[in-house]
């Protein structure tokens, strides 16, 4: 059995993909934690210091393979200490998040906002070969950037979907800002409550890897010759058709595209 470790990361900061530290074919795993006020918080059994509600872990460069933590939290409430248990599945060159605190001080959706750098907005849409035709669907679209840059850029329709009310405020916001309200929809929705087999020719992602692997059966549905692009993020084990590292001021961003057709195993087109 590999040995795993895993130890904290205090300069880490922003949601940007893992470091990949060069070792062979070795790569890191990072996982951010974020954890109840004052609640020990133990990795692997081991409990470990904790400053503030948030703190990075990142592993020593790991061969290929999957890797599983075991993350947890002693709460202690009225009825004396719980234990609240996460078991996150990852692989080397992973960015995972986990949130051990309570329902009702954890984010509305499934992953905190970061917005992805614009210099990557651009590349992902030319990655994904973005004509007037397609509509673009930007799934969990924080501030709007996608959708309208897709609108502005290319003339196409496209629909941003959030759960937040507040980034759902803002990128109508921007909407408006933009002068695109007549291509760009945005809608408060649940990105796992979304039919993908009418709607959209392109998707764009900006989640978590498991969050990627969750949505697969929706992606699965979307008609042929839509495409997939998932920023920083792998889609399961599927590998892409493309990738692409883009160089920001926050560190080097992957972008990944996939055919419909490649997510649902029929190979490459
Ligand atoms: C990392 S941000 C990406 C924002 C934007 N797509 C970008 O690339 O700049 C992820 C966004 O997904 C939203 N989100 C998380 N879980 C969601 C869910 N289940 N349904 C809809 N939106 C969700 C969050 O509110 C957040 O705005």
């Amino acid at each position: 059995m590999q040995r795993k470790a895993i130890v904290a990361a205090s300069l880490l900061v922003g949601l940007v993909p893992a470091l990949s530290i060069g070792q062979g074919d070795r790569r890191t795993i990072t996982i951010e934690v974020y954890w109840p006020e004052g609640a020990p918080l133990l990795i692997e059994g081991r409990e470990v210091a904790r400053d503030g509600p948030m703190r990075r872990f990142v592993s020593p460069p790991m061969p290929p393979g999957q890797y599983t933590y075991t993350i947890q939290a002693i709460i202690t409430g009225p009825d004396g200490p719980k234990t609240v248990t996460e078991r996150v599945n990852v692989r080397p060159g992973d960015f995972e998040s986990i949130d051990l605190r309570e329902p009702g001080r954890r984010p509305i959706g499934d992953v905190e906002y970061e917005p992805t750098p614009q210099s990557v907005v651009d590349a992902a849409l030319r990655l994904a070969g973005v004509t007037a035709r397609d509509v673009v669907w930007d799934l969990g679209c924080g501030d709007g950037r996608i959708p309208i840059t897709a609108a502005k850029a290319y003339g196409c329709k496209a629909v941003g979907f959030d759960l937040d009310p507040e980034r759902v405020k803002d990128s109508r916001a921007n909407v408006r800002k933009n002068g695109v309200e007549r291509l760009v929809t945005i809608d408060r929705r649940d990105l796992f409550q979304l039919d993908l087999s009418q709607g959209p020719t392109v998707v764009t992602l900006y989640l978590l890897p498991r969050l990627n692997a969750r949505l697969l059966p929706q992606l699965r549905k979307l008609p042929p010759g839509a495409r997939v692009v998932s920023i920083a993020h792998r889609m399961a084990d599927i590998p892409p058709d493309q990738h692409i590292i883009i160089p920001t001021e926050l560190g080097e961003f992957d972008v990944y595209l996939w055919k419909a057709e490649t997510l649902r195993g029929l190979g490459r087109l």
